[in-house]
């Protein structure tokens, strides 16, 4: 079985691409995914997910506990406010990397706290869209030994 690494989208990021692009750049989710697909190994797949809801984020990372073997997550607006997605990611066993496109602690300071952090063993923000590729390949080699 390859290994599976679920990359989870909050809300608004269905925008991506249209959606302040002074900020978050001109790459839709799709590209992500491209890019993202392009580092895997042959025993390993991803999941690239999205929703606007609280509840599905949650009933994903639900799902991930038996079906994947790390989290790649952009909470975005949940980030500061869901103690109910770090509930969620607290009973995930694998690895988990907090990944933010903008560089949130130059933004306004609701953004500088992350509930997700209190779980997450990696945090990146600010490289973009790039911060999704090495968010990956830091899931990719933490579950390599559990090949
Ligand atoms: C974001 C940063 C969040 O503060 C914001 O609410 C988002 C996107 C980012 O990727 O930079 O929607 O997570």
């Amino acid at each position: 079985m390859p290994r599976l690494i679920y990359i989870l989208n909050g809300p608004n990021l269905n925008l991506l691409g249209k959606r302040q692009p002074e900020i978050y750049g001109t790459d839709t989710l799709a590209d992500i995914e491209a890019r993202c697909r392009r580092l895997l190994p042959e025993n390993a797949d991803l999941k690239m997910l999205q929703s606007n809801h609280e509840g599905q984020i949650i009933d994903w990372i639900h799902e991930a506990r038996e079906e994947a073997s790390g989290i790649v997550i952009n909470p975005a607006a949940f980030t500061h406010s869901s103690v109910a997605i770090l509930d969620a990611l607290n009973t995930f066993e694998g690895p988990v990397i907090e990944v933010h496109i903008s560089q949130v602690h130059k933004r306004e300071a609701f953004r500088h706290h992350s509930y997700v952090s209190l779980r997450a063993d990696g945090v990146i923000a600010g490289l973009g869209i790039e911060g999704y590729e090495a968010a990956l390949r830091r899931v990719l080699s933490l579950t390599d030994r559990a090949l």
